[in-house]
């Protein structure tokens, strides 16, 4: 089996390590923060993703994956493969901070003793392969060495929270060379993972690099496409629902990545639209559509916000809100760019009570709001002390709860963002249940809902 060195313990990285360890490989994960190299040593994983734990403890303890804190402790046992899997953040100008992969190239220019694959596994701009061989040129020249190497994109298409089956069940695994032997060395490492041939799509490593960002702005652009539809939607009252499913019947529409709500967050999506955006101003080719998916994506938050503000008017400054969900979506505990974020910022400035709840997410979004907003053990707690409820994140546990159950909220009043319930059996359970693009409602049962409202004005329920 191979020897790999995989830089970065994050999402990626460590997903990768431990998947290429279960495979068989001999890995190091290399990790600069020094908290996070501990947790893995000690086996604990330092951010949520559902079987991480399991797999990486597996093969902590079968010797197949080791921790270390820089390149040249993992270069000095001269691997033939690292793949580097560093974070590539957005600059405030929406290109990509790629600061800590110059670094990773630097090292190994610095380190490398022989032949070595070196393989992007970060999403990277157009052209950062390339930089990457000048750079590791550029450290060899100056140690007066004439070592053989490769450069490689391989980008990766994981969703958090589902990342270990997408990792060894993907659609697709992309490589892009430029040398047959970097080729047949991948073509080994995803052996035992790719199920026939048509799944391992060899390319040119600019297509692989563009590849990635077309795959992610794609997906972006039927969210925002959708959501755009759901607002329409409530203006003509249509249900955003019922068009989903009209499309999805269409094969080349397909249903997956056409679910309405309030937007899509994480470290991903918003990071490689702005950066594919940037890509296009460099080389004059503006990605116009890219621009206009991210736009809508901003607007449904403020949107959605200006719901609730439209429906309380000045009363929701006295109002105890109560917030379910805070990760991007379910199953990671990542709030990077997630809705909460957006939604929360634009409540507290209308000095509200924000009681949060998130099963596993909470911590991560504690040091954005201070002691601005308060956190709630359980989802139950937030119904028995807020006045209405706001959803974010359909949390499976959230499911669970009934209609009925909703009526301890004292308003009995919900805005849910990502569609989790049924908009009749809400209205019959005498909750006024708001959503994204499908609460369509007769003239009647508009009448009836507003002269409930009205009934709570008269008896200062709102
Ligand atoms: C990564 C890529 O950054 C992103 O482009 C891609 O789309 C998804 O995979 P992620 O794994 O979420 O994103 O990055 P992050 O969670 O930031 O993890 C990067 C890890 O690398 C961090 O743990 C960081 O400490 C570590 N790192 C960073 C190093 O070990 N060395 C470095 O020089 C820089
Ligand atoms: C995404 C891509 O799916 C993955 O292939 C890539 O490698 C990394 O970026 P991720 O960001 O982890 O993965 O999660 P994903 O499941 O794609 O959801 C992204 C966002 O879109 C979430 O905020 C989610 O709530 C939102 N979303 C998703 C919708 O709003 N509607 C949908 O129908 C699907």
């Amino acid at each position: 089996m191979n020897k790999i060195v995989v830089v970065g313990a994050g999402y990626v990285g460590l997903v990768t390590g431990a998947c290429l360890a279960q495979k068989g490989n001999f890995v190091v994960i290399v990790e600069n923060n020094a908290k996070k190299i501990q947790m893995l040593i000690d086996g604990q994983i330092p951010f949520y993703e559902p079987g991480l734990d399991i797999v990486v403890q597996e093969n902590i303890k079968n010797k197949r994956i080791n921790f270390v804190s820089s390149l040249e402790i993992a270069l000095s046992e001269n691997p033939e493969i690292i793949f580097s899997c560093v974070g590539t953040p957005s600059l405030p100008d929406g290109s990509a901070d790629l600061s800590y992969v110059w670094q990773v190239a630097v090292e190994i220019g610095k380190y490398m003793t022989d032949y070595c694959l070196i393989i992007n596994k970060s999403t990277v701009p157009v052209g950062t392969a390339q930089k990457v061989k000048k750079i590791i040129k550029m450290q060899l020249t100056q140690r007066a060495l004439n070592l053989n190497f490769d450069v490689a994109s391989n980008p990766e298409f994981l969703k958090e929270g589902d990342a270990l089956n997408d990792f060894l069940n993907p659609d697709r695994v992309v490589v892009g060379v430029q040398t047959k032997l970097a080729e047949d060395i991948l073509r080994k490492i995803y052996q035992p993972i790719i199920q026939n041939e048509e799944q391992f799509l060899v390319t040119s490593i600019e297509s692989a690099e563009l590849a990635k960002y077309a795959s992610n702005a794609m997906l972006a652009t039927k969210i925002s496409f959708i959501n755009q539809m759901a607002v329409l939607a409530e203006k003509v009252g249509a249900d955003i629902s019922e068009v989903r499913l009209v499309m999805a019947k269409d094969k080349r529409i397909g249903s997956y990545f056409l679910n309405a709500g309030v937007g899509y967050g994480g470290s991903c999506f918003p990071k490689d639209i702005r950066a594919l955006v940037a890509t296009g101003l460099e080389y004059e080719s503006p990605m116009t559509l890219a621009a206009e998916v991210e736009k809508i994506n901003n607007d449904q938050r403020n949107w959605f916000l200006q719901k609730i503000f439209d429906y309380f008017g000045y009363s929701i400054l006295s109002k105890n809100i109560g917030i379910w969900g805070l990760a991007f979506k379910p199953e990671t505990d990542d709030t990077r760019c997630a809705p909460a974020i957006d939604i929360i910022q634009g409540l507290l400035e209308r000095q509200v009570n924000i009681l949060a709840y998130d099963p596993v997410a909470s911590e991560n979004i504690e040091n954005l709001f201070d002691n601005k907003i308060s956190y709630a053990k359980t989802a139950r707690e937030v119904l028995i002390k807020s006045d209405f409820l706001i959803i974010l994140t359909e949390w499976k546990e959230f499911l669970a709860y009934k209609p009925e159950d909703f009526n301890i909220l004292k308003d009995r009043v919900i805005f849910d963002g990502r569609n989790c319930f049924n908009p009749e059996k809400m209205l019959e359970a005498g909750i006024k249940y708001f959503d994204v693009g499908r609460c369509v409602k007769t003239p009647q049962q508009m009448q009836k809902f507003f002269d409930d409202v009205n009934e709570d004005i008269q008896t200062n329920q709102i």
